[in-house]
């Protein structure tokens, strides 16, 4: 047992039970080594600020997402009806369900300009790599709890959407339509699917989340946040005070809670104003088809998931059996690349030629609709491999080759293209987009350990670059 620390008998009473408190679990400890003494870098910018804000809209789920329990139903025969309540009866009810709709929207806004952000400076690199990796399990999370989120409003685009997704797992060779029947816990999806969604989206998901985010926050704390320059203060070269502290650092509490306060407030303006004026966001938000009960008979014209999802369903939709003509010379040019060009030992060499016509093989036989699936899955998965992929000496984009910089504009517009194709109805020329679409998301990072170690870095200063403004 640690020593009982004494405080003098004429301290004030708050100090008092401060030191009851302390002796008994490390509140000042934790605070001291989380706020007061955690050392964050100096030149953070605007993009530090959505961690933060992530926490925020986690808060705001949760807390909102209670409130609505208290008067959802999840039951198919009620639950369409309990959400009309919640909008029109219960005192306040339509402010709690539109500020959980519309957080659901902030949250992957916030996510991924925060993801984004790490992609800029290089955060996922050493020794941050399970800081990233944490992060792309929330991010994994945070899919399927909006996807199960979905469904119980119980309109139109709940039932069709989740009928849509879940029959994906169907084209899943061998296991398939019993994946999908065991996910549903019906033919089709129903009562039962919406009762066992209820429960993952209300407790289990969250539960995980929640556990995720813990660890990402300890995982950062361990080695401390990267910043623009992608230069560390902590480091054993770094330099520091005559306390040790480091020199480029400043303590998270009180700058950087300042920071943050005054991040949180031009965010609240924004969400607020959407809330109050805009809260379906022109369909993207809450789409119209979602006002309309779910009817198992009458399927809506056009199905297309929330906005968030859509870049990853243009993917599952770029695959037809035409692009998988295009794949499998991909598979032939990485196998021959690898083969007869990189510096593999002998040995490997046959294996690679093997497993590319095992692949090829499988993607000759096994359906595109398969494939499609793999690659929407795929573009996630292969999130978690960043740390590993990229090759370039520095970290942060800002003393990367100039071209680095069109490549990462040329990833996000890509992105957004795909994001915006994603939404629309399938079209010849729409397809063909997102087939291109498709595969540059993809070269991107399976050709990032070649392309990132091409051309001349820029010299990486020894000490963060900061000034006062
Ligand atoms: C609920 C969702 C999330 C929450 C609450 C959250 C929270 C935070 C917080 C508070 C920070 C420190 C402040 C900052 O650097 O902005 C941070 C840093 C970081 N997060 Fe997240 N995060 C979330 C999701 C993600 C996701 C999805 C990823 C990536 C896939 C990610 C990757 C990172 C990285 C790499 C850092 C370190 C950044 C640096 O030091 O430069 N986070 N996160």
């Amino acid at each position: 047992m640690a020593e009982m620390k004494e405080i003098s008998p004429n301290a004030p009473a708050a100090a008092k039970l401060l030191n009851w408190v302390d002796n008994r679990f490390p509140l000042s400890k934790l605070y001291n080594e989380h706020m007061a003494e955690y050392y964050a870098p100096k030149n953070f910018n605007f993009w530090y600020i959505f961690g933060s804000l992530a926490m925020l809209v986690l808060v705001i789920q949760i807390v909102t997402g209670i409130f609505l329990v208290m008067h959802y139903k999840p039951d198919a025969a009620l639950a369409f009806g309990s959400v009309e309540y919640i909008m029109r009866d219960v005192p306040w009810g339509w402010l709690i369900r539109y500020m959980h709709s519309t957080g659901a929207s902030a949250f992957f806004v916030v996510v991924y300009l925060h993801m984004f952000r790490g992609l800029l400076y290089g955060s996922y690199r050493k020794p941050r790599e399970l800081v990233w990796v944490f992060g792309c399990g929330i991010f994994l999370c945070l899919m399927a709890e909006a996807f199960m989120g979905y469904l119980l409003p119980w309109g139109q685009m709940s039932y069709w959407g989740a009928q849509v997704i879940v029959n994906l797992f169907a084209a899943i060779p061998f296991v398939g339509p019993d994946l999908a029947l065991l996910i549903r816990g019906d033919f089709v999806v129903g009562d039962a699917t919406l009762n066992r969604f209820f429960s993952f989206h209300v407790i289990a998901v969250p539960l995980v989340l929640l556990g995720l985010v813990v660890a990402h926050i300890i995982a950062l704390h361990e080695v401390g946040s990267n910043n623009p320059d992608g230069v560390e203060i902590k480091g054993p070269g770094a330099p520091k005070d005559a306390k040790g502290h480091p020199l480029d650092g400043i303590p998270f509490h009180p700058y950087y809670t300042v920071h943050d306060i005054f991040g949180v407030s031009v965010f609240l303006m924004v969400f607020t104003a959407i809330i109050f004026f805009a809260p379906e966001f022109g369909g993207y938000f809450l789409e119209y088809n979602n006002f309309i009960p779910a009817d198992p008979f009458k399927t809506p014209l056009h199905i297309a998931p929330v906005w968030y999802f859509t870049p990853f369903y243009s993917m599952l939709r770029a695959v037809t059996s035409e692009m998988m003509y295009a794949l499998i010379a991909c598979v032939l040019a990485g196998a021959g690349f690898g083969m007869f060009k990189a510096k593999l030992p002998a040995f490997l060499k046959p294996i690679v030629g093997v497993v590319a016509l095992a692949v090829i093989a499988m993607m000759w036989t096994i359906d595109a609709k398969f494939w499609g699936v793999v690659a929407m899955g795929g573009g996630v998965v292969i999130l978690f491999f960043l740390p590993w992929l990229d090759n370039s000496p520095v970290k942060s984009i800002r003393y990367r080759p100039d071209w680095h910089k069109y490549m990462y504009a040329a990833f996000a517009i890509d992105f957004l293209v795909l994001g915006y194709l994603g939404m629309l109805p399938p079209s010849e020329i729409g397809g063909r987009v997102s087939q291109l679409g498709t595969l540059f998301y993809f070269g991107f990072f399976i050709l990032m350990p070649w392309w990132s170690a091409l051309g001349k870095a820029k010299p990486v200063p020894a000490r963060v670059i900061f000034s006062a403004h």
